[in-house]
């Protein structure tokens, strides 16, 4: 198997880094269609990052979240007690900062965490953080915190909904102290919708696109892995700048045109079973859904109004993305709109 490099996204990440130079003031939503990138672009920044920062990246993605001590819990990182290994254990919050690494969530040990358990409070747990977050900054460093996959905790409810909670703290974090950049990152835009339509957060939000690659970064992606001309001209005609679809091209050996049809073939079939999985029971929503698809016959962009039930449908399916800030639905992928093209020839 091929080693993928990272692909320069030099932009995008000039753009994070010019952010990280000011004075935390805003939260900045990482937003983008699946699979754009946004968690590879993210892991490269903090590794690349100076020794004046010190995140704390915590991935919701592979948590169980149901209740608020699961989302609690998964924010920290148990101090690890060694077998056999003799190690001081860590009781100061001094000594829990100087035991952060690149990788782990923020740590805690035992006593800390009955502390931010003890009446089921938010209140207790963000308290903790940021009294860490200022030990951070009093050893000179700038604390940075990074949640991917936020749209995981949408239903976790503690007295209403634990996500009013969570920006509470963020702003407080950002525009009220001062005290940490906040970036927090998902690829559901029905989420990100709902959060940006929130008054709470006008004006202390930031939001940045992170798209897939540009033809430009598409054939220089592929020239490193010696794709010849046809090669690159099928791959950017049936994958447009999708990471994944370019490393699954990459990896793989033999046709590479017939691989893409074939992708196109499934993804139509899927997109099929979905839409006419509605005719019968559905029928408005059915029609409503089909005018929606049509809109991409001719065009790639399609401007909205409001995110109605069918545009809900198509993005929870991943087969469009809702790009909320410029208010233009799209297709998650190019083979999605190949897709959604070939649905729609045979109505
Ligand atoms: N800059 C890059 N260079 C090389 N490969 C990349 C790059 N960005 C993404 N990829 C490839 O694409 C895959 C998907 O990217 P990633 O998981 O970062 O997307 P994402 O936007 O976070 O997805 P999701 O929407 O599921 O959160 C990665 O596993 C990686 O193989
Ligand atoms: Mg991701």
């Amino acid at each position: 198997m091929k080693r993928i490099q990272f692909h320069n996204r030099e932009k995008k990440i000039k753009e994070i880094r010019s952010i990280l130079h000011a004075e935390p003031s805003l939260i900045t939503f990482i937003y983008g269609p699946i699979n754009s990138g946004k968690t590879t672009l993210i892991s490269h920044l903090i590794e690349e990052l100076p020794e004046a920062y010190t995140p704390f990246y915590i991935n919701l993605r592979t948590k169980f979240l149901s209740s608020y001590d699961e989302f609690i819990k998964s924010l920290f990182e148990m101090e690890m007690e060694t077998e056999g290994v003799k190690r001081k254990r860590k009781e100061t919050l001094a000594e829990l900062v100087s035991s952060v690494t690149k990788v782990a969530g923020i740590p805690i040990n035992k006593e800390f965490l009955d502390y931010v358990f003890k009446d089921n409070k938010p209140k207790n747990a963000f308290a903790y953080i940021i009294k860490l977050f200022e030990e951070v900054k009093a050893t000179g460093k700038q604390p940075v915190l990074i949640l991917d996959e936020l749209q995981k905790i949408g239903d976790v409810k503690v007295n209403g909904f634990l996500i009013y909670e969570l920006f509470n703290f963020f702003i407080d974090l950002t525009k009220e102290k001062h005290l940490a950049h906040v970036f927090v990152m998902t690829s559901d835009s029905l989420f990100i919708e709902q959060i940006y339509s929130e008054a709470m957060l006008e004006d202390r939000c930031t939001y940045l696109l992170v798209d897939e690659f540009d033809e430009e970064t598409t054939t220089a992606f592929l020239e490193e892995y010696e794709f010849s001309d046809d090669e690159m001209a099928v791959a950017w005609k049936y994958c447009g700048g999708k990471p994944i679809s370019l490393v699954e091209l990459v990896n793989m050996e033999g046709d590479r045109k017939g691989k893409v049809e074939e992708m196109l073939k499934i993804r139509k079939g899927q997109i099929e079973e979905i839409v006419y999985s509605l005719e019968a029971r559905y029928t408005e929503m059915f029609d409503a859904v089909m005018r929606t698809l049509s809109e991409f016959i001719g065009k790639e962009k399609v401007g909205y109004k409001y995110i109605s039930d069918e545009i809900k449908f198509l993005v929870g399916k991943n087969i469009i993305f809702a790009d909320f800030v410029n208010k233009e639905l799209r297709a998650q992928s190019r083979l999605n709109l190949l897709a959604i093209r070939e649905v729609m020839k045979n109505v």
